[in-house]
């Protein structure tokens, strides 16, 4: 028994928790996802198994994404991705709901399954569906040689690293570095990206790994902010475009981990009825990054203030108009907007993290989860 408890502290090399390692393990497993695959300096991009049926990504007319929890939040950030850049018509679907729906599938329709496990039940039997009617299957998994994978068409994998924690961190970045790279590549193939926009994407992707780390460098903030909202019973997480998709994934991991009710929202749908939930003891988390959407989300947080929530924003290094209006901000440096979901994900992985351990909670094997969900 000491020998694997032993064993297990050696595993989490000097972390209390597996989550809290992988959370800080993100600048190497992102790193890990591009090794061989971008290249900005020769202006490289590259992803081995996508080569073979490139061809016919290019003439899909649809692709369709489907995962569940946080691997369908990595397949939005994928469609905005996708959509913008390759100018292709993108569905994401939770696959428990695809599977059971007579969807409408056509011969040379694309899908995309994300799975870190690729043992997930339902994405696997969405995957056997799809097939059966023709589409082609392209795998976006974690776990090597799992039957995700040995189910698909074709895919890449994620190379995080194994993850341990039920709530997924270093997966969910390393999906969505994998989905926008595939995203890049479809969007020069087809012509549809410019070139500065595909230069610049490259040597941002690039500088990822480094300003990740600058952000858990701040975890102390996020502790100390933690410690402050631990109590909450509720919590709104909200963002607009690509940071839309980080709202639903913030949410996800607090209510998982700490067992607060959190709710993720497009800003822009609050006032369609959220709105309501706002008074002096709702804590809303903005994910308000400079960005197209910038001057939108402005006016979002004053709508909360005015109601007297208490806003806590992840904003953009020296953004000086929020830091008048937040209760608390939390600064990230500045990417590409597409890039955007891989930098402003970390505070709140941390945020609940910390709010979670504060609570008593078991964060790496929460109640009522398993790791791999294999039941339909
Ligand atoms: C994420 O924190 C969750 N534990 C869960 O939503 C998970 O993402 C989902 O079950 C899908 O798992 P998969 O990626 O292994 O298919």
């Amino acid at each position: 028994h000491t020998l694997e408890m032993e064993l297990e502290s050696i595993e989490k090399g000097g972390y209390e928790h597996f989550m809290l390692k992988e959370i800080f393990e993100q600048p190497r497993s992102v790193h890990d996802s591009m090794r061989g695959r971008v290249n900005s300096a020769t202006g490289q991009l590259l992803l081995g198994g996508l080569r073979e049926y490139l061809t016919k990504m290019i003439h899909a007319r649809r692709i369709i994404i489907i995962g569940c929890g946080t691997s369908w939040h990595a397949g939005l950030v994928a469609e905005y991705i996708f959509e913008e850049f390759a100018r292709v018509p993108v569905e994401v679907e939770y696959a428990s709901e695809f599977r059971y729906r007579n969807p409408v599938i056509n011969e040379g329709d694309v899908v995309i399954a994300i799975s870190q496990s690729g043992e997930t039940a339902d994405t696997l039997a969405a995957i056997e569906l799809a097939k059966s009617k023709g589409a082609i299957i392209f795998g976006v998994c974690n776990v090597v040689g799992s039957s995700i994978p040995r189910a698909t068409h074709a895919g890449a994998y994620t190379h995080a690293g194994p993850e341990i924690g039920v709530a997924s961190t270093k997966a969910f970045s390393a999906q969505v570095v994998v989905l926008t790279m595939m995203g890049i590549i479809l969007a020069k193939a087809k012509g549809t990206i410019s070139e500065t926009d595909y230069r610049k994407l490259l040597v941002e992707l690039e500088t990822i790994p480094e300003k990740i780390e600058k952000i858990l460098s701040n975890h102390k903030q996020i502790e100390y902010i933690s410690d402050l909202f631990k109590d909450a019973r509720n919590f709104l997480f909200l963002g607009r475009g690509y940071n839309f998709p980080v709202a639903l994934e913030g949410a996800l991991k607090l209510k998982e981990i700490s067992y607060i009710h959190a709710e993720g929202y497009p800003a822009a749908e609050m006032k369609h009825g959220p709105i309501a939930l706002i008074d002096e003891e709702m804590p809303v988390v903005f994910i308000a990054t400079k960005d197209s959407s910038y001057e939108k989300i402005v006016s979002n947080i004053q709508e909360v203030r005015a109601r007297k929530g208490r806003v806590i924003a992840v904003v953009t290094e020296n953004d000086k108009l929020i830091s008048q209006m937040a209760e608390f901000i939390i600064e990230i440096p500045h990417t590409h907007e597409a890039l955007m979901p891989l930098l402003s994900v970390i505070p709140l992985q941390l945020l609940s993290y910390y709010i979670a351990v504060m609570r008593g909670c078991n964060v790496d094997q929460p109640r009522n989860l398993a790791k791999s969900v294999t039941v339909e």
